[in-house]
């Protein structure tokens, strides 16, 4: 059977762990070469190279990239096109959390969420864009010229006290997605955001680690469990298939329905 991304090459932010690891390892089970990203965490890196190996399928790059300095950005790109031609799919998924009660967050605090989390995926969308139009359509492997997912959050929709700079960088994802989508829909490139609920990765171990913190979490979740990796990583293969070649300018909620207002299962 002929794999959905067969041919393509996808650089997929921040694979040294958690989401971005699976969606690496699901998009090679898919047939794409994949560039596997990382800031600090070359062990993880290299980590998901072996998993993506174990497949057998595909290959992959591990790229060093700090996503919000604009050259190093140009870097990876560089060195990516310069291994595998082009660029067909880029998954923005580098994110950081630097909580402070409000009154409290520090200017340093705010702009490391906002560098990584809002600022990487300008850069990053800037460069793919860039290289989708340089290359121009490629009928054999997909419909689109390019897909891009942005990762935003459950939080670009509820508010989030005591993650202030969290929630604005993932608001900021929505209309950066959207407009991105408005803006190039016309040159057949693809934006979307997928939106996780609390998925088990090292970013939110607190909330998951012990029974007890779990049991409160899950009451957030109407689905009553945490979600996977895998669950974003088969999602985000979907969405860079064709099979959702008519989907743009939205974003995906994988959240169990903690988007749903879950406070009103016995109340209101
Ligand atoms: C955050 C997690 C949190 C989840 C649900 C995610 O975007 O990074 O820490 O558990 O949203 O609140």
């Amino acid at each position: 059977m002929s794999k959905r991304l067969q041919n393509q090459t996808a650089i997929i932010t921040g694979s040294s762990s958690g989401i971005g690891q699976a969606i690496a390892v699901e998009l090679a089970r898919e047939g794409a070469n994949i560039v596997i990203n990382y800031n600090r965490d070359r062990e993880g890196a290299k980590e998901t190279a072996k998993l993506i190996k174990e497949l057998n399928n595909t290959e992959s790059l591990i790229v060093q990239c700090n996503v919000a300095n604009e050259k190093s950005v140009e870097k990876m790109f560089a060195r990516t096109i310069k291994k595998f031609g082009t660029v067909d799919i880029l998954v923005a998924n580098s994110g950081i959390q630097q909580d402070a009660a409000f009154h409290e967050m520090t200017l340093k605090q705010w702009q490391a969420v906002i560098d990584v989390n809002l600022t990487g995926q300008f850069l990053c969308a800037r460069a793919a864009i860039r290289e989708f139009l340089r290359r121009g359509m490629r009928k054999d492997v997909s419909k689109a010229l390019g897909k891009i997912i942005c990762m935003s959050s459950v939080h670009d929709a509820i508010p989030w006290a005591g993650h202030v700079n969290y929630a604005a960088s993932k608001g900021g994802v929505d209309m950066f997605m959207k407009s991105l989508a408005q803006e190039y829909g016309k040159d057949k490139i693809r934006v979307n955001s997928i939106a996780p609920g609390a998925i088990r990765t090292p970013i939110n171990g607190e909330a998951w680690q012990t029974k007890r913190a779990l049991r409160k979490l899950l009451k957030l979740i109407p689905y009553d469990r945490i979600g996977e990796p895998e669950d974003i990583g088969r999602t985000a293969v979907w969405l860079c298939s064709d099979e959702s070649d008519y989907i743009t300018g939205t974003s995906i909620y994988v959240d169990g329905a903690m988007t749903n207002y879950p406070g009103f299962i016995d109340n209101g």
